[in-house]
């Protein structure tokens, strides 16, 4: 495994930021976030996941432990994780090193997910997918009538994505759009100011 500085908690300014632009962690409208790694050859990967939590640590995403991403960052630890508020002009851009989430963390984080994506985590496998379309539906309808409690499945992890950099980009109609950046150096966290 690729060693990577793992940074220490956020800064005070990255920190109220992060938490003035993403919702509470009990808001159940979790934010989509494009989460990017390097596969085995080097070459990026990316894919939408949700946003699950954030804390003075970093910010959380969880996925199925047999999935490519979780295959990557036990290889390589180094991610970027994109949000976007167009509504807002505001784009956040977190680069850092993912590690594995505490149960309780996981075991929070799968409580708040709705009911379908609860389900999902359980039937979201390789046999199931291999399935025609009216199977996986019987495969689904099966197993909502006979699970009506939920824990996690055994392959439900997440990670905690420690930022080394943290790029907030606002946009502006009437003037330039601009970067705020807060980067971890090995020793200090600086701000470097950026055009957009
Ligand atoms: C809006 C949206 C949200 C998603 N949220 C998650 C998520 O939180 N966790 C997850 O594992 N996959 C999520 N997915 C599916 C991933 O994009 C991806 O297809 C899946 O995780 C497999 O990715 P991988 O093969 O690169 O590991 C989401 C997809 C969409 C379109």
């Amino acid at each position: 495994m690729r060693t990577l500085t793992r940074p220490p908690t956020l800064p005070d300014e990255a920190y109220a930021l992060l938490l003035d632009w993403l919702p509470t962690n009990d808001d159940p409208e979790r934010p989509v976030v494009t989460l990017a790694t390097v596969d085995e050859d080097g070459a990026p990967d990316a894919r939408s996941v949700l946003l699950s939590e954030l804390d003075r640590k970093g910010v959380y995403v969880h996925t199925d432990a047999s999935s490519r991403k979780v295959a990557q960052l036990a290889a390589n630890p180094a991610v970027a994780v994109v949000a976007r508020w167009p509504e807002r002009q505001r784009q956040l851009v977190v680069r850092g090193v993912a590690e594995p989430a505490p149960a309780s963390e996981t075991d929070r984080a799968y409580a708040r997910r709705s009911l379908y994506l609860r389900r999902l985590a359980w039937l979201n496998t390789t046999s199931v997918a291999a399935m025609p379309a009216d199977e996986r539906r019987a495969a689904w309808a099966t197993f909502v009538a006979t699970h009506q409690v939920l824990k996690p499945p055994p392959t439900w992890v997440g990670f905690l994505v420690r930022p080394t950099s943290l790029t907030f980009w606002t946009g502006d109609d009437a003037s330039v759009s601009h970067r705020r950046e807060h980067r971890f150096d090995g020793t200090d966290w600086t701000i470097t100011e950026l055009p957009g």
